[in-house]
């Protein structure tokens, strides 16, 4: 293994850092415009980087960034159709200012992710101009064309694509087909050609000469299909399997999702989760071992946490990480959250570290998601705390500190293919990315000109301005909690173990447990209050921080009072 030397710009030391860290999601359209074009930048990331870390507990304090992308784009998906891969979208600025970015944040010990979006690029990517461009282009089989079946030339296979619809287009120039996994402007890469991984490799080093930190690999599970290209069966064939969130714990949704025929009524047997795909990450984890303290995350989906867990490899050859969708996907209630984490903690092989995360630009935010009764708020607080204790590292996504809730937002103003396409039936995806809100300023404090996308309900209450100075607000509770967590390697490296014995079905407690020293996290769901013991667990417990910040002081604990929806961290007296 050649080790090379940090490039300038990295920050040196703890190869593991990656575990001890939060990281914190930053979708940069939203997060912060510098000069009022309604999209954010990457100089309004820069001066809000103390926000999110200036060294003391008067900020948020978070130890990394995971960027969703900023390179060219025609935005068919958001950035999430790259057309360069080595540069920056003028819009958000230039690669000056992307260097910069990395040597301000890593001033602030921030470390860097950024987006690796390869198992597709945008139709305007020169790579795929080329090979649309003749049969006999030496770059036609870095995609995957084919044929059309029969004489009236029909799609190769049954195969759909993730927006819905089929995952082939014809192009008529040269008479085939080619594959695409999400829109027709996404074209999937073809990861059995050599040239195209040493291309993605090269992007990889690129970036990593740059000094970031590490990358999150968009839906990775994707990446190689079946060569043969073989029909999925039709989804009533398709087994349930052993090992997933069983339909009494997921949300409505989720099980509507399932069981209402998605995706589209077929098992994707045959263009997820190839066994080659592992081949590739391996590879891509040998990349990136090259270089000192380096890390990823997957966005590997699927139903079989089996599967999931398998993007480990060993433990240390495959994915660092690797998010467990499956926390997004449980209904409120205490035992489908210890069931789900209980289950991760068993498949996962030993060395392996879980990432968790409640919300991201996918997803309905968790704070409305859990909002039935009105009880978001402080349903938000409990995720925090689960979120920020459990072992693994902690992704939040921007905003989520303040509380800010999903916008629903009219037809007319979305942006997002999916929510085009299926509204009202879905709205897409849009309500999950409006603007930061900074301040109860009409653009939220986030551009001095109209923002690409409405700012979020709730904004009077919901910005860091009104929050800031305010003892009880949500921020504040984020703060304490990160800071604390800094200051206690139980918490950071300390072994999971659920409590069942003298804790009432609606709560969930857990304990963390690092060479002789024990933190409990009490977690009440319910909206009555509920009593826990833990005198099996230890016989005094000081209390280190609650979600109702009045609660503070109280030592000596035993038999724990819990209020309504209330969560509470302890750690054991002499312990
Ligand atoms: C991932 C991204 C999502 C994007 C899709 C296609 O799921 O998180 O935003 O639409 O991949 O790239």
């Amino acid at each position: 293994m050649i080790i090379k030397a940090a490039a300038g710009n990295s920050l040196p030391g703890d190869p593991d850092w990656w575990k001890k860290a939060v990281f914190y999601q930053i979708y940069p359209r939203s997060f912060m415009d510098s000069n009022g074009d309604g999209f954010g930048d990457l100089q309004g990331i820069i001066d809000r980087l103390d926000y999110l870390n200036d060294g003391t507990p008067a900020s948020l304090g978070i130890d990394a960034i995971w960027f969703s992308p900023f390179f060219p784009s025609p935005d068919r998906d958001f950035g999430y159709d790259v057309a360069d891969y080595c540069a920056i979208d003028p819009r958000y600025g230039t690669m000056a200012d992307f260097d910069r970015l990395v040597e301000e944040a890593h001033r602030r010990k921030i470390r860097i992710l950024l987006d690796l979006v390869m198992n597709h690029t945008s139709s305007e990517h020169p790579w795929f101009q080329e090979s649309r461009s003749s049969r006999n282009n030496p770059k036609r089989d870095w995609y995957i064309w084919r044929d059309g079946r029969g004489p009236g030339k029909r799609p190769p296979n049954n195969w759909r694509n993730n927006f819905f619809g089929p995952a082939w287009t014809w192009d008529e120039k040269t008479g085939q087909y080619y594959l695409h996994s999400f829109l027709k402007e996404q074209p999937d890469l073809n990861w059995y050609n050599q040239e195209v991984r040493e291309a993605v490799f090269a992007v990889v080093r690129f970036w990593l000469d740059r000094g970031v930190d590490g990358f999150r690999l968009d839906v990775a599970h994707l990446y190689c299909k079946d060569p043969e290209l073989r029909n999925n069966p039709p989804y009533w064939r398709r087994r349930k399997p052993a090992e997933s969130l069983p339909a009494g714990d997921r949300t409505l949704i989720m099980n509507l999702f399932y069981y209402l025929g998605a995706p589209e009524f077929q098992v994707k047997i045959y263009n997820e989760h190839h066994p080659e795909t592992h081949r590739v990450l391996k590879e891509l984890r040998r990349v990136l071992d090259e270089y000192p303290a380096k890390t990823s995350v997957g966005e590997i989906l699927g139903e079989d946490a089996g599967v999931l867990a398998s993007y480990y490899g060993t433990g240390s050859d495959e994915l660092h990480m690797n998010f467990y969708f499956d926390l997004m996907h449980c209904r409120w209630s205490a035992g489908a959250f210890r069931r789900c984490i209980e289950r991760w903690e068993r498949l996962l092989p030993p060395e392996a570290w879980p990432a968790y995360a409640l919300s991201n630009h996918d997803v309905v935010r968790a704070i409305s998601r859990y909002d039935q009764g009105g009880e978001g708020e402080r349903r938000a607080r409990l995720l925090a705390l689960m979120l920020l204790t459990l072992r693994g590292s902690p992704f939040i996504y921007y905003g989520e500190e303040i509380g800010m809730k999903e916008a629903r937002l009219p037809k007319r103003l979305l942006k997002d293919p999916v929510g085009r396409k299926w509204y009202p039936l879905h709205r897409g995806r849009d309500g999950a990315r409006t603007p930061m809100q900074w301040s109860d300023s009409p653009a939220a404090g986030f551009s001095s000109g109209t923002p690409w996308l409405p700012v979020g309900p709730e904004i009077g209450k919901r910005n860091v301005a009104a929050q800031d100075s305010d003892p009880a607000s949500l921020l504040n509770f984020y703060r304490r909690l990160i800071w604390l967590c800094k200051d206690l390697p139980v918490l950071q490296q300390g072994a999971y173990r659920s409590l069942v014995a003298g804790v009432p079905a609606d709560c969930y407690c857990y304990l963390r447990e690092l060479a002789g020293s024990k933190a409990a996290v009490a977690l009440n769901f319910s909206r009555a209050p509920r009593t826990v013991d833990l005198s099996p667990e230890g016989r005094s417990w000081r209390l280190a921080l609650s979600t109702d910040y009045r609660r503070t002081g109280e030592s000596g604990i035993s038999t724990l009072k819990l209020g309504p929806g209330e969560g509470c961290l302890l750690l054991e007296v002499g312990g």
